[in-house]
């Protein structure tokens, strides 16, 4: 065997253990959470479609790196937080953004660097978990009092009607229940003013079957409403339903259509759904 040979090999060998071991990370890490949530006798209907390791500080210091966000997200995550940052437009000068649900990776330190850049007047950081939002606190200390964080169910918000200029809604609706999904879109249609704009970053149904398939038994072991999001709940449709709001869309997919980010106008003058 030539040097060149055995190189490539060693390269591939590597590679594969590599992402091999970042699979049985995250494997053993969401089925020992599975199991802790499934022998807990406190249950709350408002968190119980929740993983473990979204309510527990240990099990978020073990996920909250952006090699595993990024391996969940196939190399895609990146990609899907500039495109969201950069739907936020055109200025946040003087503007209030609103992110519902914030969890993993650097998603948040993202929009607080854009705010603190072009003079936002505030970023609003919820989750339905207290451990999420000090976590989300720690990460984004250095902004100070741009941020302000606060614990709240996304589909009973405590804000006002129309009180925020963007709403920021990554990768939430895969994790709720059909009929929470719903609510969510009503909230967010709700906080926001007129001309204010909803960005989503979700889960899409990809045109590659072989990505289907796969997507479908990840989701099946994973994440059990997420082909919700395949079969019958589609963001730009719900939106006008829910809303009675003819939203104005630009749509963004990623990776032969399995990831989408959708920016969602809510134009002037329209119905208050
Ligand atoms: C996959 S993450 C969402 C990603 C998150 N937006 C981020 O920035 O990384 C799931 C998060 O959604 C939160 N969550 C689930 N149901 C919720 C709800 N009804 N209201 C608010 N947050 C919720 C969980 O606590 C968890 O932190």
């Amino acid at each position: 065997m030539t040097m060149q040979t055995d190189s490539f090999l060693f390269f591939i060998s590597i590679a594969a253990a590599v992402l091999a071991s970042i699979g049985i990370y995250f494997f053993i890490i969401t089925r020992i959470s599975i199991i802790v949530q499934s022998r807990s006798v406190k249950s709350d209907p408002d968190t119980a479609h929740i993983y473990w390791i979204y309510k527990s500080p240990f099990f978020i210091s073990l996920m909250d790196r952006m090699f595993v966000v990024s391996s969940i997200l196939l190399l895609q995550y990146n990609k899907l937080v500039s495109c969201v940052v950069k739907r936020l437009n055109p200025s946040l000068k003087g503007k209030r953004i609103l992110q519902i649900s914030c969890a993993f990776g650097n998603i948040s330190e993202k929009i607080a660097e854009r705010c603190a850049e072009q003079g936002a007047a505030e970023f609003v950081l919820t989750d339905i978990m207290q451990s999420e939002v000090d976590n989300a606190q720690k990460k984004l200390k250095k902004f100070g009092k741009l941020c302000t964080f606060l614990k709240q169910d996304a589909t009973k918000l405590e804000f006002e009607d129309q009180s925020f200029d963007y709403v920021v809604v990554f990768f939430l609706p895969h994790e709720l229940p059909f009929a929470k999904k719903g609510m969510l879109i009503e909230e967010a249609n709700r906080v926001l003013k007129p001309g204010g704009k909803i960005v989503f970053g979700e889960f899409h149904k990809p045109r590659l079957k072989v990505l289907e398939i796969l997507g479908r038994i990840y989701f099946y072991v994973f994440e059990p409403y997420a082909t919700e999001m395949w079969d019958e709940f589609d963001i730009v449709k719900a939106l006008e339903e829910k809303t009675g709001n003819h939203y104005i869309i630009e749509k963004n997919t990623f990776l032969f259509d399995n990831f989408q980010v959708v920016a969602a106008e809510r134009p002037q003058f329209q119905n208050q759904a």
